[in-house]
């Protein structure tokens, strides 16, 4: 159809839960359904329809791609088969034209009516049509960043995307929880209570992280440069393990500010994380004895020289080995994965988890696939508990490296999101200078951070993401505050009428309104497709591609101008529009504005 159309392949969907998804019928799904029983009447059983959204508007609204396939496992002429299928091919009242082009797909364009009924009916559900999936218990794990240090732009993606995720399958119906897995155990704080204790801060931790970054930077030019201060160090994190009640009470302290320096950017992004959604690394230290005694029972613990080791076979070093995932190090320490372990034991056993989806940087893939295989073996965590690593790529800056800032330093994620409202408040001060400042102050802050999230979430997760404050803050193409102007432009409509009537029906009758119309009923395919893979860059291409849609829409057919009939069914149109943009970008976890 139109192109800036997000692709979603069936066939990725279909390989993840067959019986789940066929439980509801979205508009990809029935023809999807009624494709395959013409494929099995035409001779071809069992065959994938492989239906994907049209990518042009002369391939009509979807395009059956699985005819090719099909016919060279028959040894068939797929035009010949095509015939076939589209003979035997009912989509009555769904599709008023269907054709066979190129060596044999199959185009679909959509009835009028009947996508006039799937519009009005959205319009009158709160969850705009969109049929609810059986609901889950499931956990998003995101954010999850180091304690003791100041969270980073790494972070900021994890926070992002899994936050927005974690809305998507709210939105579904799911019983959500919001896990923030935060590095609050490991030898560092040794350090830290060392140099706490040497700058005679010891009663008043708060005061002495104020900037965690510097505290955190000079206590480690002191563990490197003094011998002394090093070993001390180590000590504290001996005690610390052994459980001492001072260095405890110090360590705690640690973590307790730190989580409120990361509410704090919680908070400012407006991303549903709150303390009560912090069980950190420590939380497992009890459990994992138990852990190792597991895998012991589990026979699947080899003992190395005293380290303890799992062996997997379907991994490979370099050697052409099994490799080795250690458990256990020789001294008894444990390992970041052994605490991964024992929280999906945890996850599992304590909070009867059905999908567990970590939102975590990609460079750590290889150790989801390593923990995911030990855990099913061990049966910490059994089949039909679904266990997912939602990889993303790099945050870079222009330069197309590591995102730093000028004087190359890490970015520090407060001044990152300063920066973005004092940016956006440049640019609403020049666009409306007569708004009065507080107005100002607000419109900035939700573009500011609206531009922050949408630049994030609009490319694809698993790609390294390149920053870049003049492009996300363009008020043109494919951003957030592009998607906000136009829901205040949809608005301003209806500020301009006073008769909407909220029950008038949907009349399909110009190329454009067909246009839009269409979009608009593929919202349930596309929200359905984000919860299944997670991929967010699909439902920021359709909100995109819905602002478009509109906007010719409403340049080709005239609302205000209009009457009757006609004005009523545009007017549902633009309010259908209006609802999608507004939910959709809520999803994303980014507010629209009224004005602006
Ligand atoms: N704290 C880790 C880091 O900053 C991320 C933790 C990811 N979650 C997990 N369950 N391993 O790299």
């Amino acid at each position: 159809m139109h192109h800036q159309q997000p692709k979603v392949v069936w066939d990725e969907m279909r390989s993840r839960s067959e019986q789940k998804i066929r439980m509801f019928m979205t508009i990809l799904q029935l023809i999807n359904d009624r494709m395959e029983a013409a494929l099995n009447a035409a001779g071809a059983q069992g065959a994938p329809a492989i239906i994907q959204l049209s990518s042009k508007l002369e391939f009509g609204d979807y395009q059956a791609n699985g005819v090719m396939a099909a016919a060279k496992n028959l040894r068939m002429n797929p035009r010949e088969l095509a015939q076939k299928v589209v003979a035997a091919l009912d989509l009555k009242g769904v599709a008023n034209k269907i054709e066979i082009a190129g060596p044999g797909f199959i185009n679909i364009h959509l009835d009028s009516a009947f996508l006039a009924r799937r519009n009005e009916t959205a319009l009158k559900d709160e969850h705009l049509g969109v049929t609810l999936p059986p609901p889950l218990k499931l956990m998003v794990e995101y954010s999850s960043p180091n304690l003791a240090k100041e969270m980073h732009v790494g972070h900021l993606r994890s926070t992002i995307i899994g936050d927005a995720l974690a809305r998507v399958l709210e939105f579904l119906g799911h019983d959500v929880v919001r896990a923030n897995h935060v590095g609050d155990w490991g030898t560092q704080f040794g350090m830290l209570t060392a140099y706490l204790l040497e700058t005679g801060n010891a009663n008043n931790v708060a005061m002495a992280l104020s900037d965690l970054e510097t505290f955190y930077r000079n206590a480690k030019v002191r563990f490197d440069e003094s011998e002394d201060f090093a070993n001390r160090s180590r000590d504290y994190v001996v005690r610390l393990q052994r459980g001492d009640p001072e260095v405890l009470a110090l360590w705690r302290q640690f973590v307790e500010v730190s989580i409120a320096h990361a509410q704090d950017i919680y908070d400012k992004l407006g991303v549903g994380l709150k303390r009560e959604h912090v069980r950190g690394e420590s939380a497992y230290n009890a459990d994992l004895p138990m852990v190792v005694s597991d895998l012991q029972d589990a026979a699947l613990l080899s003992d190395n020289d005293g380290t303890k080791v799992v062996y997997l076979e379907e991994f490979r070093t370099q050697e052409n080995q099994a490799m080795g995932v250690i458990i256990q190090k020789k001294d008894g320490g444990y390992l970041y994965t052994t605490t991964d372990i024992s929280a999906i034991r945890y996850r599992h056993r304590m909070l009867g988890l059905q999908r567990v989806i970590y939102v975590v940087d990609a460079r750590q893939s290889q150790h989801f696939q390593q923990l995911f295989t030990i855990c099913r073996r061990a049966g910490f965590a059994p089949a039909d508990m679904a266990l997912e690593h939602i990889a993303f790529g790099t945050m870079m800056g222009d330069d197309g490296k590591p995102f730093k800032t000028r004087s190359g330093g890490v970015v520090k994620l407060a001044d990152l999101l300063d920066e973005a409202d004092e940016r956006a408040y440049t640019l609403v001060s020049q666009k409306n200078p007569e708004l009065p400042e507080d107005k100002k102050r607000h419109i900035a802050h939700v573009v500011g951070i609206g531009a922050v999230k949408y630049a994030d979430l609009s490319k694809s997760r698993t790609s390294d993401y390149i920053f870049n404050w003049e492009s996300m803050l363009s008020f043109e193409g494919n951003t957030a505050p592009y998607l906000q102007y136009a829901y205040t432009r949809v608005q301003s409509v209806f500020r301009k009428v006073d008769d909407y009537d909220a029950d008038a029906s949907i009349l399909i009758l110009e190329p454009a309104e067909k246009q839009l119309a269409v979009a608009l009923a593929q919202f349930e395919d596309v929200v359905l497709g984000v919860a299944e893979a997670g991929y967010l860059h699909h439902l920021c291409q359709y909100l995109y591609q819905i602002a478009t849609l509109f906007s010719r829409f409403y340049e080709a057919c005239p609302i205000l101008k209009s009457e009757g009939a006609v004005r009523a069914s545009r007017l549902q149109l633009a309010a259908l529009t209006a609802r999608t943009l507004k939910t959709g970008l809520d999803l994303l976890g980014i507010e629209v504005l009224e004005e602006m």
